[in-house]
């Protein structure tokens, strides 16, 4: 037997910037249209920023949960083979988490591959989504089960699109920013309970040290496990639960909302099981409650919310997979967990 040997760990360099400011996004797509690029944007980022938008190769797009599908990924595929752009084409995507996962696919497959860029308008995708590479769509019913790793050239962040968010999309990305202080930083916690009416209130100082402080975190992780083979994991907390609500609400429940809720029943499970204490529970419960949160879920259909939680990419043969937080700051991944303590666990609610 002979053996050949591929070693990819540093042929291909991946590293990138995240450029955080405020007010200078229109100045870079200028700058990007100029250079050639292909855009994707946000059908509520046009209508609220057109004259950001005078370009010729651009897709509108109407970001929803629903929308996050392999029809609109054969769509933004059909708007790049038509403006015939090429494998050194680049591809500038603006808008939230949806946008910015289904553009990043597309991105990742036209061509077997083409450069892009992540423009986020959302906390969630500021803080979350936009930066590490993972990009996808939702398929037969299961949150982002057909993506891949794929990551972007730059990512430019204007705080100032924070300003036009709706109230229920702002706080959809608290719940991310929360996640971190939870699995990886318990002072940023502390922060976050103390600053808690400058956070809601988006004032623009104490935002750029939380976007920052995230995006900090995020990339410290995903430079470590960038396929998420151990550590990246943790990023899950809340998540596992989250999928299995938004999947049984129809997506009523948003993603942040539904990671919140989950943040918190995954502690109590975890309470339960003695893979966290209670004190954490109680601090969980406190900040969630007090940024508004609702920590408590009604189950409308338990077989589609347990099969949803079966079908997550975080279970295997071997059971489940929690990303949990014993104590604030301290984020641990706890594997083969029966489908059945879980579903004992919500029966006792
Ligand atoms: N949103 C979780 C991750 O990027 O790994």
């Amino acid at each position: 037997m002979q053996k050949v040997k591929v070693d990819l760990k540093k042929e291909v360099d991946s590293s990138y910037e995240i450029t955080i400011g405020s007010e200078y996004a229109k100045e870079i797509l200028q700058k990007l249209r100029d250079e050639g690029c292909f855009f994707m944007v946000d059908e509520n980022i046009f209508e609220l920023y057109g004259d950001f938008f005078t370009h010729d190769n651009m897709f509108r797009f109407r970001a929803d949960e629903h929308n996050k599908t392999h029809e609109s990924v054969v769509a933004v595929l059909g708007f790049l083979f038509r403006c015939n752009a090429r494998r050194d084409s680049k591809m500038v995507i603006t808008g939230g988490g949806i946008t910015g996962d289904v553009g990043g696919f597309v991105a990742a497959t036209y061509m077997r591959g083409i450069s892009f860029i992540q423009i986020p308008t959302t906390l969630l995708s500021m803080v979350d989504s936009s930066v590490g590479g993972k990009t996808g769509i939702n398929f037969r019913g299961s949150k982002n089960n057909v993506g891949s790793f794929a990551q972007p050239e730059h990512v430019y962040i204007d705080m100032s699109f924070l300003k036009t968010l709706t109230d229920e999309e702002y706080l959809n990305g608290v719940a991310e920013v929360i996640k971190y202080g939870a699995i990886f930083d318990a002072d940023f916690f502390t922060y976050l309970e103390e600053n808690k009416d400058k956070v809601l209130a988006r004032d623009l100082e104490t935002l750029a040290y939380v976007v920052k402080r995230c995006c900090e975190m995020k990339a410290l992780v995903v430079q470590k496990d960038e396929k998420e083979k151990g550590d990246r994991a943790l990023l899950n907390f809340g998540h596992t639960f989250a999928h299995a609500i938004e999947t049984d609400s129809d997506h009523v429940v948003k993603h942040g909302f539904a990671v919140a809720a989950g943040m918190y029943l995954e502690t109590d499970f975890a309470v339960k099981k003695g893979d966290a204490t209670p004190e954490t529970l109680q601090h969980m419960k406190r900040i969630l409650t007090d940024y508004g949160f609702d920590i408590s879920y009604e189950i409308i259909d338990k077989e589609k919310f347990f099969n949803a939680m079966l079908s997550d990419k975080k279970a295997d043969k071997k059971g489940l997979t929690l990303a949990l937080t014993p104590s604030i700051g301290s984020g641990k991944i706890l594997k083969n967990i029966p489908l059945q303590s879980v579903v004992d666990y919500f029966n006792n609610l």
